[in-house]
């Protein structure tokens, strides 16, 4: 294997001191680590990662090398690598690749490096691991014992391989459990993605309209964060239901051409491309800003947005100001990349302590049952996500009530009806 690739050894300390922190913010991962340190479930597994390198996932990779896993992690995302957090790592011996502001030809020989690790199980966050073994690095393939998607944009690719035949492992949708969704699209995005905009621009949100494009878990987060805010919420959606949920929600809803006219701020959470393009652009207030909170930086339109402009220029960090025709301009933040990872440092711990404890189990899930999956997605296991919502509430200090034998008999009946 290539030693690390990383920006900046003597960054470590620094990057030491971050991990110890989300450390004592992720409780249930630790308790997993503890379990792991001693029964070593991963001894004689190489694991090969494409994840945000942060301080988070620092937690999980020393959790998986715990339990005795050999691990190779490359950036899953040019923009947000911490480079503190990926010198400590390297400095712990972990094979790391990633730094913050790579080019796609970095990115993807970064994964490429990763993958000479020749893996027993892949943990992805948007597939682009799987897409690079699947194509160029075919060769690795019947090694590959399982592998962990992280997020909605990679299980969508995932589906899409599995219906085409071409999925040649079994992957766990990690981003299906309800220890994930539930908690990193709705709370993590909500707040994380404000953090981003926050430290991008430090405005005023409240008697802002804030436009959120796309009603899903992360959507549903990031408008409730708004509204806490006091800001005026719109909703754009392309689903009926989602539609009438975010009305009901007490959301106004309209088409995006309405809504491009009164935002003061958009934040895009569909996991589509080109929700907000050049027509939309044209329609907006000057002043806007422009937020992407999907996986992918192909949200906002910005190759339009920089042909539609006649000057551009950074107004802060991660803040671009775009002058388009009659004076009018528009402000992307990190360049339309994901604003919670590109201009913050993503969700916070303790969310992450959950989306990683589903990881972590579902990479022990790999361990143990490969022999008996055959290629396709599969779902997290129910009773392990009961597992770790219990230890959560455990560390929580909240102790919740349990079927009495009436109920849990009434549960199990019929025949007991109207009385
Ligand atoms: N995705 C969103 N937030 C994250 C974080 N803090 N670490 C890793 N992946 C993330």
């Amino acid at each position: 294997m290539k030693k690390s690739r990383i920006k900046d050894i003597s960054l470590a300390k620094e990057g030491a001191l971050k991990i110890d922190w989300a450390e004592a913010h992720m409780p249930v991962l630790m308790k997993l680590r503890q379990k792991f340190s001693g029964e070593k479930p991963f001894k004689n597994w190489r694991i090969a990662a494409c994840l945000h390198i942060t301080k988070e996932t620092a937690v999980l990779v020393r959790t998986l090398a715990a339990g005795g896993a050999q691990i190779a992690i490359t950036a899953c995302n040019p923009l947000s690598t911490q480079d503190d957090i990926a010198a400590s790592l390297a400095l712990e011996g972990f094979y790391v690749y990633g730094w913050r502001g790579l080019n796609n030809n970095e990115y993807y020989e970064n994964i490429e490096i990763t993958l000479d690790l020749k893996p027993d199980i892949t943990i992805d966050d948007a597939c682009d691991l799987i897409f690079t073994a699947h194509t160029k690095r075919q060769e690795l393939l019947p090694n590959i014992k399982g592998g962990c998607e992280e997020t909605t944009s990679g299980v969508k690719r995932l589906k899409i391989m599995e219906g085409e035949g071409v999925l040649k492992y079994p992957v766990i949708a990690v981003n299906s459990a309800r220890t994930k969704h539930l908690f990193d699209n709705r709370y993590g995005t909500g707040q994380s993605s404000f953090d981003g905009i926050l430290r991008a621009t430090n405005i005023l949100i409240a008697g802002k309209t804030v436009v959120v494009v796309g009603y899903g878990w992360c959507g549903r987060g990031i408008s409730a964060r708004a509204k806490g805010f006091g800001a005026n919420v719109v909703i754009t959606e392309v689903e009926p239901i989602a539609a009438l949920e975010a009305r009901m929600d007490g959301f106004m809803v309209m088409p995006i051409f309405e809504a491009a006219k009164i935002g003061d701020i958009f934040v895009t959470a569909t996991g589509n491309k080109y929700v907000i393009a050049e027509e939309h652009f044209k329609l907006m207030k000057t002043g806007a800003i422009l937020a992407n909170a999907g996986h992918f930086n192909i949200e906002i339109d910005v190759i339009s947005l920089e042909k539609l402009s006649r000057k551009k220029r950074t107004i802060r960090p991660n803040c671009v100001e775009y002058t388009l025709a009659h004076g009018k301009r528009l402000y992307l933040l990190s360049e339309g990349r994901l604003v919670n990872l590109s201009s913050a440092e993503g969700h916070p711990s303790e969310v992450m302590d959950m989306s990683f404890s589903t990881q972590a189990l579902a990479s022990l899930f790999i361990v143990r049952n490969h022999k008996d999956l055959k290629p396709g997605v599969y779902e997290f296991s129910k009773e392990d996500e009961q597992k770790i919502a219990l230890l959560k509430l455990e560390a929580m200090g909240i102790k919740i009530d349990s079927l009495t034998s009436v109920q849990k008999k009434y549960l199990s009946s019929w025949q007991e009806g109207t009385r």
